[in-house]
């Protein structure tokens, strides 16, 4: 009987090692393996997120596949998204300003949550609504913060520099370069592209190209899908420090000397948890 027991203990033992050893364990640049990575990795539906998470089985367990899981939906009309809900339903700039700060950590108390959110935009796709949100949306929501101007670095070249140039200044290669299948010296894109470095472009609100992301305009098409809330005022961020440049100014995480109606510094706000 005790040498049964014995021979159970060492089994149990020598399983419990095997069990543990099989998992990858953490070290150097790997987390290891997760213990129920279904707990950390959605298979729901996810509006406006792109979300591809390789070790998913839906593939052969689900009638559903991965790639139609992972690829981003629209939200279901009428409901109230996770995350911008306060700064959606804000009544003025200032209520807006302080959603904000409580959603980025800014606030006294306040955590920095990352959102998820669609905000739902009061602007119609016409010139009149394009001429009433260039006079409304003044500010960015997001602080300026040197992690969101790298994002908003990448952002920019990938899906606009393209077109309007690394510079900003309409001379993406899509415009620039000669176009080799028709022989055209002037380049794949036949309209010209915004050039942001002009003043009117410097001196206008931010509404001017948050209206511009959401529908595009003329031969330009919407970004709305392709960038998310935040991404697309990190991307008008970028732009702005672009404009400071050739103007021999600062847009930057310390100082806006550009103008200081159309972002705040993040380190004058003094963030308790760092930006992403
Ligand atoms: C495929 C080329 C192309 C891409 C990519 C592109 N744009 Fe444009 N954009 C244009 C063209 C062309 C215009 C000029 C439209 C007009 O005024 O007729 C324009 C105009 C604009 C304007 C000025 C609108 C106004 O009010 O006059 C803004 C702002 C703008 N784009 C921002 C962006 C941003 C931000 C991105 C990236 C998310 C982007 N564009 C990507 C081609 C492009």
């Amino acid at each position: 009987m005790a040498t049964m027991r014995h021979t159970l203990f060492v089994f149990i033992a020598v399983s419990l090692i095997l069990i543990s050893l099989s998992c990858q364990q953490p070290g150097g640049n790997s987390t290891g393996s997760e213990y129920m990575p279904d707990m950390v990795y959605s298979t729901a539906y996810e509006a406006n997120v792109y979300y591809s998470y390789s070790l998913n089985t839906w593939d052969s367990a689900s009638v559903f596949t991965r790639l139609d899981l992972m690829n981003p939906r629209n939200p279901v009309a009428g409901t109230v998204p996770r995350g911008y809900a306060g700064y959606s339903f804000a009544h003025n700039p200032q209520e807006q300003q302080a959603a904000m700060a409580m959603l980025t950590g800014q606030a006294p108390g306040s955590q920095y949550t990352p959102a998820n959110g669609h905000v739902p935009y009061y602007y119609a796709d016409t010139e009149e609504e394009r001429i009433r949100a260039t006079a409304e949306i003044i500010a960015n929501p997001f602080p300026i913060t040197a992690a969101g101007l790298v994002k908003g670095q990448e952002l920019y070249t990938f899906y606009c520099g393209i077109c309007h140039g690394d510079k900003g200044d309409g001379a993406g290669y899509l415009v620039r370069d000669p176009n080799p299948a028709t022989g055209d010296a002037g380049g794949k894109y036949p309209a010209a592209p915004a050039n942001f470095m002009l003043d009117a472009f410097i001196d206008s609100s931010n509404g001017r190209y948050y209206h511009a992301i959401m529908y595009g305009r003329n031969m330009m098409g919407s970004y709305a899908d392709k960038l998310s809330f935040e991404e697309r005022w990190e991307v008008i961020h970028y732009i702005r420090s672009l404009q400071a440049k050739v103007r021999g100014l600062e847009y930057s995480e310390t100082a806006n000397t550009l103008n200081p109606a159309y972002g705040v510094p993040g380190a004058s706000l003094a963030p308790e948890e760092p930006m992403n």
